[in-house]
């Protein structure tokens, strides 16, 4: 049945029972409100959610770019271009590699350090320059027979540890680097090289044996920037040096 009372009518009854004091409209039943509530959030989780960004896998970026570079030039430019590591930020230069390309030994060390920052080449600081001497004593040298890279090719500040997740992130790049290299045998230098290409640390342990990683031989080696402060352990040092020496000569 249609009501008698048109819009007007209806309005000026609610002015009336305003005026009365009125403040709200119940009905002849009680509401039960916490019922309501329990309803609502249902029926706001049905409503079709915005489409959350694919998140980026830093990881698989690397890898990616590291595949696609099929020569050491190439692989220099993904590095350049590669934006998800914090460390470029803050650092001058992309130190990527210095000696001989395509030399029988390759050395890695860990991550540059302020004088590699700025000279944009790794080891060129006084460990590099006692590095360098180490090399000579067997007749080795960056310009013709040894070619060098890092874990990491941006300084990290104040020379700290490099960080687990920054090691992995750009683990793909080195073992491109390496693989493009092609060396016969790696030298790691230090506990950080050693978890990059091995996955473990304990240099003191692990030193004066050979390993292996990506099917080459590792020799695991005090770091020289260590053997600055503990000359004693050149002792060490000289002995993995006539290891790798030997192992050049075919002995
Ligand atoms: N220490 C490293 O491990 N690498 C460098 O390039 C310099 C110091």
């Amino acid at each position: 049945m249609e009501s008698a009372l048109d819009y007007h009518d209806v309005r000026a009854l609610l002015a009336w029972q305003m005026e009365l004091g009125a403040t709200d409209a119940i009905g002849d039943l009680p509401v039960n409100r916490y019922e309501l509530q329990a309803r609502l959030p249902k029926a706001a989780a049905t409503q079709a959610q915005p489409a959350k960004p694919k998140e980026i896998d830093p990881v698989d970026v690397a890898r990616q770019m590291a595949r696609e570079a099929n020569t050491l030039e190439t692989l220099y430019n993904a590095l350049a271009q590669f934006e998800h590591c914090d460390l470029k930020k803050g650092a001058r230069n992309l130190v990527f590699a210095d000696g001989h390309p395509g030399a029988r030994v390759m050395v890695v060390g860990e991550a540059p350090g302020r004088d590699e920052d700025i000279a944009g080449k790794p080891f060129v600081g006084r460990a590099g320059q006692l590095l360098d001497r180490m090399l000579a004593a067997i007749g080795l040298s960056r310009k013709d027979s040894v070619y060098i890279a890092n874990v990491l090719p941006w300084r990290p500040p104040q020379n700290r540890d490099p960080l687990p997740v920054e090691i992995a992130m750009m683990a793909p790049f080195l073992e491109r680097h390496i693989a493009l290299a092609e060396p016969d045998i790696l030298i790691a230098m230090g506990n950080i090289s050693c978890d990059a290409l091995l996955g473990k640390r304990g240099i003191s342990r692990m030193r004066g044996t050979w390993h292996e990683a990506q099917g080459m031989p590792v020799m695991p080696m005090f770091h020289p920037a260590y053997l600055l402060g503990q000359p004693l352990q050149k002792r060490a040092a000289w002995s993995d040096l006539l290891a790798i020496k030997a192992r050049l000569d075919g002995v």
